[in-house]
């Protein structure tokens, strides 16, 4: 009798008393006998925050995270805009203009619909990251994603606080808003932070803030929404969301009462999420919204080929590893991507594992080169080098002339080829090395097919952002009301708790 409230969560259901069990049931529907209680509907958009709704305007607590290269595509965040949730743009990786192109698209598709892009930190290339802030900030582009941050930077303050205004009554409004993807404590307490005075001072200087807008910068953290990413696709520490969500739940309110933060900050939970019981579980501990990544790189509008798709259609949760990173792989820093059906990460590895062992390319043994040229290279590595010095004198000089007086740093930017050709590769389907495609991958994405399976979502073609995220968060409505029957004392069946994909209308509340 329960089935059809927990089908239906959206719906009021009338409870009623068994006197002979002495236990609480749902009424049948369209009857109501003595009901002892109601229970309200329960739908996407009541499970997280709502002032995410209002302060986004969008219809659920829903995100469409950024993947690299464009792989979250303008389709993609148009896709979803239309469906009532936020995407943002996978602008990391991409030379400016073609970031610029999207963005004309996205303000074409998507009129008054929210959507954002990607801000990443950029260690190696510190103006990349303050032009893509101008090119933001100039295009009024009011939603950004900031990722790979270790610590606060002027780029990201200074767009956190451009615009920013109060109204004679004081309310202050940010036209800005930053999404802090973030996975340590430490970085998070200085985006629930102020920014630092002499940071606000140094942007005060340069004529980059007002004085009304530092002002005013000392009276909100740098970001209001944070996007707590636990083991995922790509860069991840692998943490487990029931630890790492809890602890910036607790940092959050321990900072709102150090500084009397008066404004909801949101904490998103991000990393693994690939089923409605995972979203449902996330909303349960307290997330403001929620964020996915993997699973969306096999729907239609992602940017990956057709090929690389396919693969992540097949894959399982085990079938993911560690491997090295392309833009920090000197540092041993790892990305977790897709290990069926791909050499990818044994072979990234084997590279690390040499330029660990060896202070240069001449040190390797000739049979080691040789097989490294065969399989992984597929050209003599001076070739490799002739193309990769070539790219570095026009855009980093700085980094050619590091590779002419360290042997070892010119072995990393050969290495490095193979790691940044891999993931294009990937993207392109390019059919002769469809062994070597590096693609981003993190566990959600083997869960997410088991659930699909045998449904219109286990086809790559019917898998859209818009049905992917309706029937995650109509799930995970499904599953929470099972709950709080269950916690009712109603007596439900396994079943309840395993809600399948069906297709959804998008105009569906
Ligand atoms: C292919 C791919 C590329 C990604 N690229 C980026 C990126 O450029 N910037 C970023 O902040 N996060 C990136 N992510 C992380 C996602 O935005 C998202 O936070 C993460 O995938 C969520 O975890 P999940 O993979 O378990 O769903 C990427 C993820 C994938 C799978």
């Amino acid at each position: 009798m329960a089935g059809w409230a927990i089908d239906n969560p959206c719906s009021t259901v009338d409870l009623i008393l068994n006197p002979s069990l002495n236990r609480l049931e749902v009424s049948p529907k369209g009857e109501s006998r003595d009901p002892v209680g109601k229970l309200p509907g329960v739908g996407p958009a009541t499970l997280g925050d709502s002032s995410f709704l209002t302060t986004h305007q969008v219809r659920f607590p829903y995100i469409c995270g950024e993947m690299a290269n464009g792989i979250a595509s303008v389709e993609m965040v148009t896709a979803i805009a239309k469906a009532g949730m936020l995407g943002f743009f996978g602008a990391a990786g991409l030379p400016l203009p073609e970031i610029e192109h999207a963005i004309a698209a996205l303000k074409q598709n998507c009129g008054d619909l929210p959507w954002g892009s990607n801000l990443i930190h950029s260690p190696q290339d510190p103006e990349l990251e303050e032009r893509s802030v101008d090119l933001y900030l100039r295009e009024r582009v009011t939603r950004v994603s900031a990722s790979a941050f270790m610590a606060l930077r002027p780029s990201i303050v200074r767009y956190a606080y451009t615009g920013i205004t109060a109204a004679p009554d004081g309310t202050i409004t940010r036209r800005n808003h930053v999404f802090a993807k973030i996975s340590r404590v430490e970085v998070a307490r200085q985006f629930l932070s102020p920014a630092p005075d002499n940071m606000l001072a140094s942007l005060g200087q340069k004529g980059l803030l007002t004085p009304e807008e530092i002002d005013l910068a000392r009276r909100l953290p740098v970001a209001e929404d944070f996007s707590v990413e636990a083991d995922s696709g790509g860069h991840t520490d692998n943490r487990p969301l029931t630890v790492l969500l809890p602890a910036i739940l607790l940092l959050r309110d321990e900072l709102t009462k150090k500084y009397g933060w008066t404004r909801p900050i949101r904490i998103g939970a991000a990393g693994g999420i690939g089923t409605p019981a995972s979203v449902s579980a996330a909303f349960a501990m307290g997330a403001a919204y929620v964020l996915t990544g993997s699973i969306n790189q096999s729907a239609i509008e992602s940017a990956l080929s057709p090929a690389g798709k396919k693969l992540l259609t097949q894959a399982s949760a085990t079938d993911v590893m560690m491997a090295p990173a392309a833009d920090m792989f000197e540092l041993g820093v790892k990305v977790q991507v897709l290990k069926r059906a791909t050499f990818f990460a044994a072979r990234a590895s084997k590279l690390y594992e040499l330029y660990i062992r060896h202070d240069s390319l001449e040190q390797i043994p000739g049979d080691t080169l040789r097989t490294l040229e065969r399989d992984v290279f597929k050209q003599p590595i001076a070739q490799i080098w002739a193309e990769t010095e070539r790219f570095f004198r026009a855009r980093m000089p700085h980094e050619m002339e590091r590779a002419t007086r360290e042997p070892k740093h010119r072995m990393a930017l050969v290495f490095r080829w193979y790691l940044h050709f891999s993931s294009r590769w990937a993207i392109s389907g390019e059919p002769s090395r469809q062994v070597d495609y590096q693609i981003w991958c993190g566990p959600a994405m083997g869960v997410f097919n088991q659930w699909v399976a045998g449904t219109f979502l286990e086809k790559a073609e019917n898998r859209t952002v818009a049905q992917i995220a309706l029937n995650l968060m109509h799930g995970a409505a499904s599953i929470t009301r099972a709950h709080q029957l269950r916690t009712l004392g109603v007596q439900l069946l396994a079943e309840h708790f395993n809600y399948k994909p069906r297709y959804l209308e998008e105009s569906w509340a």
